[in-house]
């Protein structure tokens, strides 16, 4: 029996990590203006995930073997061996691996062998079989080894740019393992071809050679097959020809190259004779290089496979679909996208992996799932901890500019020292590592977003916004468990709340900002004020805009005093004869007038503890937008109300420097500056008569005419006496019309700075009105309140 079979040497757990942010294949045919179904069925990819100036080769490392670390409790002193593969340098000295030994500090381990490997997309199988033949070796001292394999892929303007994505895996290999990589039988193709590269140091897009890549990729995986059939037959006894092979993993640059790849196996089991080789019967005799640009036998290849394709390889793709090309990672992405899919399933299935690298580098190996026996290192703990479906659907979708954006931050960060990135770590997933600096001398420094601070959707791209951890005051080397505790926000139950919260039944869209790229606007929290004659404008514990989704009424029948106001106004309506020639109708009953509308009702704003002199200084309609505001920004979780005033009613603090309002409204101060022109031409009118005066003038004056008077006249004085009293009442000299300076804060319209002030919001403020469109304005990547 062979050491390999002895040591079952494989790999024991795996981690995956990919940014949390994609753009979606479709939006980018249509932004790029590609014919539909370019890159989703031409190209086979559905998504592409992307990243901005925050990550790098080493905070991908460093993310995906923290995480391997966490998950899988190994003490980091139990490691002997770390290797990195990956093609995303950003130096050409300092190696990835000794980036990564910062978490193995803390241990006192410093016994780690292991460098950066680096081949384009190749060098993660070539740090793999290193570690495997450590382990399988007699130099093995019993320690783990770990493997990564990450790169972040990036194009040029271009065909080739959908076909970019940003990925690393982390894989612990020791001995024992449930996935066993089979060294005897694997074969390698290497050569020297310019298919792909990275020349210049400038820039971190590659110089490709499309069409050249594709053959060499066909070519190498056509060696590499024919002889890994041999070797299977030679040394494990086993007929490894697609019939007899469960699953396919293949490194995927793109899908349809799998799709073409697959395929091509077929092609060779039928040149082999191992399978009905009629379909293709006219291409047996044409020399194999010419088979590969020979669209045709692609044609009859691909209908020939497309089943096989469906049952053995598609499995492993969903991914990469998703994520993109994640050159190093992107074959490994595929193997743990079948473990996290199938787990259990997988015992007793032969899986052939294929991993090519441009230049050109490849190999094929047999991946062996096994019972380990082992309660931490098997299928179902690989499965769980992987969980790839949930990650890729939480996800956030944004838009092709978003994606332009962050490969411009990436073209302008690129050499640069000193620097600090653009973009903000709120885009990040818990327990990622970020770029916090370059320095001066060109030393970059990492920090990690915290465990327990969710992924915020909506936020912008840009940390212009805020850094979330260092203005809420989240200790980031802090205990991973704990909530954290932020003084100013302790009151607000704020911290808690955002992080419960998950967001995403909020409405998201874009918005084009002037000057910058389309930003995500997320509204957070909504309030409705709504009409209610006898009602309050916003009951307390009643949700309003849950009233208007369960389409309530708020219409009510107009009282007949209102009705005898408008009929007061002598208004005609015009109608228009069946001639043409129009004729105005005047409004002389209640019939005619309108009598159902939606009147606003009583509003208070005492009960959001602002004190009556301040309530004074404002119209009605302004009174109605501060309270909606403050309703929409408790609605946001953002304030608690209550407490004393209206401390309940403040921003973060947080948020203060960056929230701004905006008051949209078409008849600003209309209500107080009728009123109090009304009022100050009735104390110069009816105010200023001596009415009772006047009627006892005309009482005299008709009993000397008519001797005593009868009583229905007497009634009908007496009634004339009390009407004016009534309507005079009150206007005694110590309530006659004075101007109130008030007055000119109710028509400036200061309804915005009002509501800024009562919540400490320092951001823009302003007042627009367009009728009934002035809510919609251009957005800057901020906050706002909108009313
Ligand atoms: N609907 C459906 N299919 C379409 C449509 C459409 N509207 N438009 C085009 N297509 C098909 C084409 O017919 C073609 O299909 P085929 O491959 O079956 O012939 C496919 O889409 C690609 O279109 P092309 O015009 O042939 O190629 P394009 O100019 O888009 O470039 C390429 C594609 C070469 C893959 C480019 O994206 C690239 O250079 N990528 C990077 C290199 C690469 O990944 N190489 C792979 C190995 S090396 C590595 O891993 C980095």
């Amino acid at each position: 029996m062979s050491t390999e079979t002895d040591n079952n040497v494989g790999i024991l757990g795996i981690e995956v990590y990919f940014p949390n942010i994609f753009v979606t294949q479709v939006d980018l045919e249509i932004a790029n203006g590609a014919s539909a179904g370019k890159y989703t069925i031409g190209l086979g990819q559905d998504e592409m995930a992307f990243t901005g100036d925050r990550e790098d080769i080493n905070s991908i490392s460093l993310t995906v073997v923290k995480n391997l670390l966490e998950k899988y409790e190994i003490d980091p002193k139990t490691v002997g061996r770390l290797e990195i593969g990956t093609e995303s340098l950003v130096d050409k000295s300092k190696s990835t691996k000794t980036v990564l030994m910062e978490l193995f500090a803390e241990s006192g381990n410093k016994d780690i062998e292991g460098a950066t490997v680096v081949n384009a997309c190749y060098g993660g199988t070539a740090a793999l079989l290193n570690a495997l033949a450590w382990v399988d070796s007699s130099a093995w001292d019993g320690r783990f080894a770990i493997v990564v394999a990450a790169d972040i892929a990036v194009y040029a303007d271009g065909p080739a740019r959908p076909t970019g994505g940003c990925g690393s895996v982390a894989m612990l290999v020791g001995r024992n393992a449930p996935l066993k990589i089979d060294l005897r039988t694997r074969t390698t193709h290497a050569t020297h071809v310019w298919d792909f590269f990275k020349p210049n140091m400038e820039s971190e897009y590659p110089t490709v050679n499309g069409a050249l890549s594709q053959t060499c990729y066909l070519t190498a995986l056509d060696d590499c097959y024919s002889r890994f059939i041999q070797k299977s037959k030679a040394i494990r006894s086993k007929d490894s020809c697609v019939e007899n092979t469960d699953y396919f993993v293949f490194h995927s640059p793109y899908n349809k190259l799998v799709q073409k790849s697959f395929g091509r196996l077929l092609y060779q089991d039928m040149v082999m004779g191992v399978r009905d080789n009629s379909a293709i019967a006219k291409w047996l005799s044409m020399p194999v290089e010419k088979t590969y640009e020979d669209k045709e036998l692609e044609t009859a290849l691909k209908s020939a496979s497309s089943a096989a394709y469906k049952a053995k390889v598609e499995v492993s793709c969903v991914t990469s679909k998703k994520v993109g090309n994640t050159y190093t990672a992107s074959v490994w992405l595929n193997l743990a996208t079948l473990v996290s899919t199938l787990g259990n399933e997988l015992l007793d299935k032969n899986v052939t992996l294929f991993s090519y690298g441009s230049g050109a580098l490849a190999s094929m190996l047999a991946i062996i799932p096994r019972e380990s026996g082992d309660s931490k290192f098997n299928l179902s703990g690989i499965q769980q901890q992987l969980s790839i479906a949930a990650r890729l659907a939480a996800r956030e979708r944004l838009s092709p500019n978003d994606l332009s954006a962050a490969l411009e931050a990436r073209e302008a960060s690129h050499g640069k020292a000193p620097f600090v990135p653009t973009f903000s770590v709120d885009k990040l997933s818990p327990g990622t590592y970020y770029l916090d600096q370059i320095t001066e001398r060109n030393e970059r420094i990492y920090k990690r977003r915290p465990l327990n601070v969710p992924y915020r959707l909506g936020v912008s791209l840009l940390s212009g916004q805020e850094d979330y951890d260092e203005k809420f005051g989240i200790d980031i080397d802090g205990p991973p468990s704990a909530l954290p505790t932020v003084p100013s926000l302790v009151r607000s139950g704020f911290a808690e709340s955002v992080i419960k919260r998950p967001s995403l039944t909020r409405s998201e869209t874009f918005v084009w900002a002037t000057g910058r790229p389309n930003v995500n606007v997320v509204v957070t929290g909504i309030a409705a004020a709504l009409p209610g004659r006898d009602g309050e404008v916003f009951p307390t514990g009643v949700n309003n805009v849950r009233r208007i989704i369960n389409g309530e009424s708020f219409l009510g029948l107009i009282p007949d005093a209102v009705k005898d106001e408008m009929l007061s106004k002598n208004i005609t309506v015009s109608k228009k004869n069946l001639d043409g020639t129009i004729m105005k109708v005047p409004i002389n009953t209640y019939d005619q007038c309108i009598n159902v509308a939606a009147s606003l009702g009583r509003i208070s704003l005492a009960k959001y503890g602002i004190s009556e002199s301040i309530i004074g200084t404002m119209d009605r309609a302004v009174q109605v937008a501060i309270a909606a505001g403050l309703e929409a920004l408790k609605d946001a979780n953002l304030v608690f109300g209550g407490g004393e005033g209206t401390s309940g009613w403040e921003l973060p603090e947080s948020m203060q420097n960056s929230t701004g309002v905006v008051y949209a409204t078409s008849f600003p101060a209309l209500d107080t500056a009728i009123e109090e022109v009304s009022k100050y031409f009735k104390s110069k009118s009816i105010d200023h008569m001596d009415i009772p005066n006047i009627i006892s003038g005309l009482r005299t004056r008709l009993e000397k005419r008519c001797g005593n008077l009868s009583q229905d006249n007497l009634e009908a004085l007496n009634s004339l006496e009390n009407l004016i009293h009534e309507s005079i009442s009150g206007h005694d000299e110590s309530k006659r019309y004075e101007f109130d300076r008030k007055f000119l804060f109710r028509v400036l319209v200061l309804g915005n700075a009002q509501l800024a002030q009562i919540i400490k919001a320092r951001g823009p403020n302003m007042q627009t009105n367009a009728a009934c469109a002035g809510e919609l304005f251009k957005a800057l990547p901020m906050s706002f309140v909108i009313v």
